[in-house]
């Protein structure tokens, strides 16, 4: 059965080869069989970076080039831009009721990034609250299947949450709850193998890198520290190299013969570095060519975010109406008859 697809990014950089891994290719396939709408959350992007509004504005079009260039197709997906939604603000005004404020302050997700960002003693009461925003990102256009990665988790079970008491409160079953969906490949580790790929991080590689900057980055691929010389046996656990060859080399013999070569030694850490090289460049060139393309003349993106948006309105005001009637606020006539 056809199911309802929701998700998003914060626009506030270009997306890159873990954006791609943990939750782009999985858009790309599930199109194809179910109804997808993809929001550019500048929203919730400006809890973090309301001071920086020029940035999130500016990354709305990189963001939205991102997912044509990777071949998200608007025949099949609605892109929208959350802030001119006005119904996910009237939703989440109600669904702040639906959760404690105790709740909120312990949901995981919310404490490690306010941890990150260094928030901690005054974070404020936007970026506090924004899982319940994304809770009415999610419920306002009855997205079943969410496909994030998997830190996004506690905000998903936080979402259902509402979903239940909302439901159980005013005895109605007009929201559905959502189901989270991960790629199947694990996600993406940083050049160092520690960290996850991160623009703030400087490790990233973005979807129109080009040949030498993906070079840079894998010769600063961590690999095994005990494998001195190329007779040495090698790991293949925790080395980034095999990694991003799981991740990216579509001749998984091949990999899988490397790996065997490796472990047994008589591998060099610089024959597989120039592999992954190869690689990439294969994977990365046709989608840096089509973005580049397609930011000679961005009208073409923007036209297609603006229909999608239009589109995007007309569900939420019909849902909003949906949900008031549930709510018993719902005054056709603007006053309570
Ligand atoms: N929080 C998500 C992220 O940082 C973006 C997002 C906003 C989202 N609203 C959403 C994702 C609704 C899925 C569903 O990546």
């Amino acid at each position: 059965m056809k199911k309802r697809i929701l998700t998003g990014d914060r626009p506030t950089g270009q997306l890159h080869l873990g954006h791609y891994v943990g939750s782009l290719k999985n858009r790309i396939s599930l199109q194809k069989e179910h109804e997808q709408f993809v929001m550019i959350a500048d929203a919730q992007a400006l809890t973090d970076n309301y001071d920086h509004p020029e940035k999130v504005r500016k990354n709305i079009l990189e963001v939205m080039l991102d997912y044509l260039a990777v071949g998200i197709d608007p025949a099949k997906t609605t892109f929208f831009i959350q802030s001119q939604i006005p119904q996910l603000f009237e939703l989440t005004f109600y669904f702040l009721n639906m959760v404690t404020y105790n709740r909120l302050k312990h949901n995981p997700t919310v404490k490690t990034e306010m941890q990150q960002k260094g928030l901690e003693d005054n974070v404020t009461a936007g970026f506090m609250i924004y899982p319940v925003s994304q809770a009415a990102d999610i419920t306002l256009f009855s997205g079943e299947l969410v496909p994030v990665g998997a830190d996004q988790v506690p905000i998903l079970e936080q979402t259902n949450e509402i979903v239940r008491r909302f439901n159980t409160i005013y005895k109605t079953d007009v929201l559905k709850e959502a189901t989270p969906m991960f790629s199947n490949c694990p996600r993406l580790m940083g050049p160092d193998g520690k960290s996850k790929m991160s623009k703030s991080l400087g490790n990233a590689l973005t979807l129109d890198a080009t040949q030498s900057q993906i070079e840079e980055i894998v010769k600063k691929m961590y690999t095994d520290p005990d494998h001195l010389k190329v007779s040495d046996p090698g790991k293949v656990e925790g080395n980034v190299v095999f990694a991003y060859l799981d991740a990216f080399d579509p001749d998984l013999t091949r990999v899988q013969d490397l790996k065997a070569h490796y472990q047994r030694g008589g591998l060099g850490d610089m024959t597989i570095k120039r592999h992954l090289m190869q690689v990439l460049e294969t994977f990365i060139a046709p989608i840096r060519d089509r973005r580049n393309q397609l930011k000679e003349n961005p009208q073409q993106a923007l036209d297609i975010l603006h229909e999608g948006t239009k589109n995007a309105l007309r569900v939420g005001m019909k849902k909003m109406e949906e949900i008031k009637e549930a709510m018993h606020i719902h005054y056709p006539f603007g006053v309570p008859s």
